[in-house]
């Protein structure tokens, strides 16, 4: 039995969904039962669960052959990555208790880094706190996720314009949550193969200039790249509602990609690449 975190999720719903129709028994964990109406008619066992509360995390995790976990947003928070660190803390002493033999973890690319990866470093600090337990574990380090442009699709259909902190030429690792979560389903289909890590971007490496000309490929009117500068992330994310905290993480997460700090580690890492396209994940979000 797969145990998945963040089901009504973009990832974890995926991967409940192939484990399912290829006959896994899967116990999808949610906050509220209502959102997992559709894994439930699949034959998932729904259970409400917030992993911050250690025993009923624990509970959820009894006869678990593997659990996929996410370290959830909060882009609330003022103190982001020392509440991560704080929830991490207590879900790995479940996972530890409940002797869960194997964990695939949602992580990112740029999580070997010790530091200048802003908001990555939740996930560097989950993998650290994984291993720091002996817990076997592989970890999914995702590329930037496709439907994070989804936030400025409705710019672009109502000003033309598609805002990216990215810069217009530089070529990103973009994945799309599809193809995150059907190789989470793979990886636990896999089992245990001691200290693993998955690095997984898309088909192609696109860059904003590409992103843009889709968008407007698929809008049916010209679409013009802005490149705000760095310092305009803050105050952008804030107006958003983003906590100033987290805002800081996200300028920081940029700048490490433009600097060449947010990469795959590659070496003893496999390198996968996912087979969503672009333009197919775009078309969705612009609906
Ligand atoms: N965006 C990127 O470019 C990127 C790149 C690499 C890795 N990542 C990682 O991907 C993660 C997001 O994955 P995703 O897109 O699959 O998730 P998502 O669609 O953002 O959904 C988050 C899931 O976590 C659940 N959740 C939130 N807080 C929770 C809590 N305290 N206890 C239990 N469940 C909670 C949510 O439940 P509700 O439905 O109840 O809210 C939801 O199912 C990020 O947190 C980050 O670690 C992101």
């Amino acid at each position: 039995m797969y145990v998945i975190t963040g089901a009504s999720g973009n990832t974890g719903k995926v991967a409940a969904s192939k484990l399912l129709k290829a006959g896994h028994q899967v116990r999808a964990l949610v906050r509220s039962a209502g959102k997992a109406t559709d894994l439930a008619a699949l034959g998932a066992e729904v259970v409400e669960n917030e992993l911050g509360d250690r025993a009923g995390f624990e509970r959820a995790l009894a006869g678990a052959t593997g659990l996929y976990l996410l370290s959830p947003p909060d882009l609330a928070s003022n103190s982001f990555l020392a509440e991560r660190a704080k929830l991490l803390e207590s879900v790995v002493a479940a996972v530890a208790a409940a002797k869960v033999p194997h964990v695939v973890l949602l992580s990112s690319i740029g999580a070997h880094q010790p530091s200048g990866t802003g908001i990555v470093q939740s996930v560097a600090g989950a993998e650290k706190a994984l291993r720091g337990a002996g817990v076997t574990s592989t970890f999914l380090r995702a590329a930037y996720f496709v439907e994070n442009w989804g936030a400025v699709i409705p710019v672009a259909k109502q000003d033309g314009v598609l805002p990216s902190f990215l810069p217009g030429d530089l070529k990103v690792p973009m994945v799309s949550t599809a193809d995150i979560g059907s190789l989470a389903a793979e990886a636990l289909l896999d089992g245990p193969r001691g200290q693993r890590v998955l690095e997984l971007a898309g088909p192609v490496d696109p860059t904003p200039k590409d992103v843009a000309a889709t968008v407007s490929k698929i809008l049916g009117k010209p679409i013009q790249l802005l490149e705000p500068p760095l310092d305009a992330v803050v105050p952008t994310f804030t107006s958003f509602g983003i906590s100033a905290d987290v805002a800081g993480l996200y300028r920081d997460l940029y700048e490490g990609i433009i600097k060449g700090r947010v990469v795959f580690e590659a070496g003893k890492a496999e390198a996968r690449r996912g087979s969503t396209s672009l333009e197919e994940t775009l078309r969705q979000l612009a609906q």
